[in-house]
């Protein structure tokens, strides 16, 4: 049987970490796209077993590197290529509008072109996101769902979502889009908002802080677990043809519920006091604050709410998510906990 091989790009971050597992699981070799830094840290990987990590092979460099790019699939004859690498963080793509869109546009087009021209047979999987349906048109969201992003970082990911389907139309490329719904887990970036809250609740327990700092409560998001959804990704790319997926819950919770389940995942009952900016939660044991609102942390523009359907990926990939909110959240919780020496 001949080996697979893979690479992947953003394979430092959330779902390159679950990836790289899943896929050396499956016999694959995978290879790895990332950027250089002073610390020479490998991010994610660095939790990998040094069994796992020796038999990952990293091309350093980055993915707004167009020359870079064409020499590295040019040289490589790829079988499936994961396109993970993005300035992902909505509120930075706010700050830094020009550099979103130099990674998160720039960067798949180079991919892209690389693929065409070079590797017409090697199949792509881009991270596209349900940050595009923005203010969303219909309460529950599929692939039919008509696109409203509400900030450069959705702006840019929809760009990169019509380049990948217009090369595949134009081209006869296997390129697939990923419409991908917020997906969390223990290795989940420090700033987005469920790690956040995970890691906050675990110091406050520790005592190494004593309230966390939150923006908008009341927005809603669809959260599954990570290492589900890159098997869905693996899945879309082993299909007979390519087409485009959404993988979600169909489950919908706010950002306040989110808190709630976490502290009550270590015993603490939060109570809400206040409106706005003004509103506090209070540690009904002993009526310290612990979560306090900070304006700055809202957005300029919100994603109110997010709900999607993925009757597709169920019926055709044989898709479905698995871990439920509460248990995704009282996992997060516990692994922060562990971590901070506090069961
Ligand atoms: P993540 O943890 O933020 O990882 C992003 C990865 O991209 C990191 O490895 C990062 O490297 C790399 N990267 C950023 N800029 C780069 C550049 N210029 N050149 C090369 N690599 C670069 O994101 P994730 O949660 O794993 O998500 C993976 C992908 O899915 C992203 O494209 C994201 O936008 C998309 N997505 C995520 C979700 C979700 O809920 N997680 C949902 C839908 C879509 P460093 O480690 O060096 O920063
Ligand atoms: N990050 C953050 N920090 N978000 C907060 C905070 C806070 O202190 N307080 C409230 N929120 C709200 C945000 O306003 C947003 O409505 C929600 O929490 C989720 O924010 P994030 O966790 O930063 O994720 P996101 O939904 O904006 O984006 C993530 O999911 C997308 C898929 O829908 C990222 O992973 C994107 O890359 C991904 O495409």
């Amino acid at each position: 049987m001949t080996v697979k091989r893979a690479l992947i790009t953003g394979i430092t971050g959330q779902d390159g970490y679950y990836l790289t597992r899943f896929l050396l699981e499956k016999g694959y070799q995978v290879e790895g796209l990332a950027r250089r830094n002073a610390r020479q840290s490998l991010g994610t990987l660095d939790y990998l077993s040094s069994e796992q990590r020796k038999k990952v092979a990293i091309h350093w460099g980055d993915i707004t590197d167009s020359v870079f790019i064409a020499q590295l699939i040019r040289e490589n004859s790829y079988d499936e290529v994961y396109h993970f690498a993005a300035q992902s963080f909505v509120p930075q793509s706010f700050t830094n509008p020009y550099f979103t869109y130099q990674v998160n546009i720039g960067g798949t087009l180079h991919l892209v072109n690389a693929i065409r021209d070079y590797s017409p047979k090697t199949r792509l999987y881009f991270a596209a996101t349900s940050e595009m349906y923005g203010l969303a048109k219909q309460a529950l969201q599929n692939e039919e769902t008509p696109f409203h992003p509400r900030s450069p970082y959705g702006v840019s990911k929809l760009a990169a979502f019509w380049t990948v389907k217009n090369y595949r139309e134009s081209y006869g490329l296997f390129f697939v889009n990923g419409i991908l719904f917020n997906h969390e887990s223990e290795m989940r970036g420090p700033e987005f908002v469920t790690q956040k809250i995970a890691t906050g609740v675990a110091e406050v327990m520790a005592g190494k802080r004593a309230h966390i700092s939150l923006g908008n409560l009341e927005a809603k998001r669809d959260w599954g677990y990570a290492p589900e959804y890159v098997e869905g990704a693996w899945r879309m790319l082993q299909q007979a043809a390519p087409d485009d997926f959404v993988l979600a819950t169909g489950e919908q919770h706010s950002i306040r519920e989110f808190v709630e389940v976490a502290f009550a995942s270590v015993k603490m009952k939060i109570e809400w006091r206040g409106t706005g900016v003004e509103e506090e939660g209070v540690n009904t044991a002993d009526g310290k604050v612990i979560v306090k609102i900070d304006s700055e942390l809202y957005r300029p523009a919100e994603v109110p709410l997010l709900l999607g359907d993925a009757t597709k990926a169920r019926e055709v990939l044989g898709w479905a998510p698995v871990t439920a909110f509460s248990a995704l959240v009282d996992k997060m919780v516990k692994y922060q906990c562990t971590r901070m020496g506090h069961e």
